[in-house]
């Protein structure tokens, strides 16, 4: 158990009746909003209306900028720097999801200063000013809503990294899990598949564990297996969108990684290559990634770990040899991400061969040349796990 300092100042609205604070909130940071939107969701939902309204109701101008595209792209955000300084805005509102507000970040940051905000990512500086953020959570998976870290592309150096600090934690997160009703089947699954990355990828990890944070995050996890596929088939249902929308907040708001420093993230950063290069959806990339990366990690020195998420995760008899139930715990999860989810099974479905790979991995391992996490990934591990995604 490493030492930790945990704090996280995000203000929650959860449930339909706290969104009617929405214009409210905006308010109280000032007059002039820059609205950020993606692809068009919002206006065939029916809620970008809905928050003119209320923001109307506040005497709030409005300026707008749609389309952040997922993987949001650098050249959106600059576009929108400039709206920020040209009309002197005060607070920007993001809708949407972990991709509009990830954008909103780098753009509060972006609008305060005279760089290029992609040197936020390249130059990885901490932002020392920025604009304050307010958002409207139209789906569950990233955390971004109560993180202070957003993941930006620049797609003319296949680069996806991440700009961060305190200042960009939104002031204000509204989660209506209704508003999650409209997600697409396969966008819930690959979102569903994000948050339970968020929580595992720490969970798995051969620092002594402390039981009260071991056994909540088991907890999350099978919160998530349970309602994933019931929000699937049932998008309307709404026990589903809260459990799945407060899990993805809560996955990634600092909690669950609180002592787990050293091994927190290990797909995430072999992901980020998969989404820079292809522009595939995140949580498609991992659940490709996760059974293959479990796979590479097992080893006498992994293994006790194994057992303990196939029997309390997936209900495996313990009464077995330890490398049994480890490999029935990889089934196990192949099964849920391939059959369940219905992710696509590997990389080479989405149009993906390894030509990439050695350069791919050697960027997942910046800045150490390594990755530490349950098991030191160096390049040529992370070209290994990659092949057999293939
Ligand atoms: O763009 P619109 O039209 O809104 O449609 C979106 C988009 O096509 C759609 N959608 C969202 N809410 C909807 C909806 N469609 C119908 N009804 C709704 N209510 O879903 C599609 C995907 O949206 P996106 O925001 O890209 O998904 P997600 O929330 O999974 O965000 C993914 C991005 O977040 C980054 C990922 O790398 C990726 O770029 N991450 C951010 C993190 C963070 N800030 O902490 C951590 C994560 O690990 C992750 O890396
Ligand atoms: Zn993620």
């Amino acid at each position: 158990m490493s030492n930790f300092r945990w704090s996280n100042p995000v203000t929650v609205y959860f449930g339909p009746e706290q969104f009617k604070e929405l214009g409210k909130v905006v308010a109280s940071y000032g007059k002039r909003c820059l609205l950020v939107y993606g692809g068009g969701s919002i206006k065939r939902t029916g809620l970008y209306d809905k928050v003119l309204d209320l923001l109307s109701e506040e005497g709030i101008t409005v300026f707008e900028k749609g389309g952040v595209e997922p993987n949001p792209k650098i050249q959106h955000i600059r576009e929108a720097c400039e709206i920020c300084k040209e009309n002197g805005i005060d607070v920007l509102l993001a809708v949407g999801g972990g991709s509009v507000i990830d954008a909103t970040k780098c753009i509060a940051a972006g609008a305060c200063v005279d760089f290029d905000p992609w040197d936020f990512v390249a130059k990885r500086i901490m932002p020392q000013k920025a604009l304050p953020i307010v958002d409207v959570l139209t789906a569950a998976a990233t955390g971004s809503e109560m993180d202070s870290g957003g993941i930006i592309s620049n797609p003319e150096t296949n680069d996806k990294e991440g700009v961060g600090g305190p200042l960009l934690y939104p002031k204000a997160s509204f989660l209506n899990p209704e508003l999650t009703f409209t997600v697409p089947k396969a966008q819930t699954a690959a979102g569903s598949f994000d948050i339970l990355s968020h929580i595992w990828e720490g969970w798995f990890t051969t620092e002594p564990p402390m039981t009260m944070l071991d056994e909540v995050q088991k907890v999350v996890i099978r919160t998530v297996i349970k309602y994933a596929p019931i929000a699937m088939e049932e998008p309307d249902n709404l026990e589903a969108r809260e459990n799945l929308m407060w899990a993805s907040s809560w996955a990634m708001n600092g909690f669950m990684s609180s002592g787990f420093g050293k091994s927190w993230p290990t797909n995430h950063p072999i992901e980020h290559q998969l989404s820079a290069f292809y522009d595939i959806t995140h949580g498609v990339g991992l659940a490709i990634l996760t059974p293959r990366w479990l796979r590479y990690c097992l080893s006498d020195e992994t293994v006790s770990r194994y057992v303990t998420f196939g029997t309390d995760i997936w209900g495996i008899d313990p009464d077995q040899d330890p490398f049994d139930i480890a490999n029935q715990a990889i089934e196990k999860t192949e099964e849920f991400c391939f059959k369940t989810l219905g992710i696509p099974s590997t990389l080479t479905e989405l149009g993906i061969g390894e030509e990439h790979f050695q350069e791919m991995a050697e960027k997942a391992c910046q800045p150490f040349g390594v990755i530490n996490g349950f098991r030191r990934l160096e390049p040529k591990d992370v070209v290994e796990i990659l092949k057999m995604c293939l």
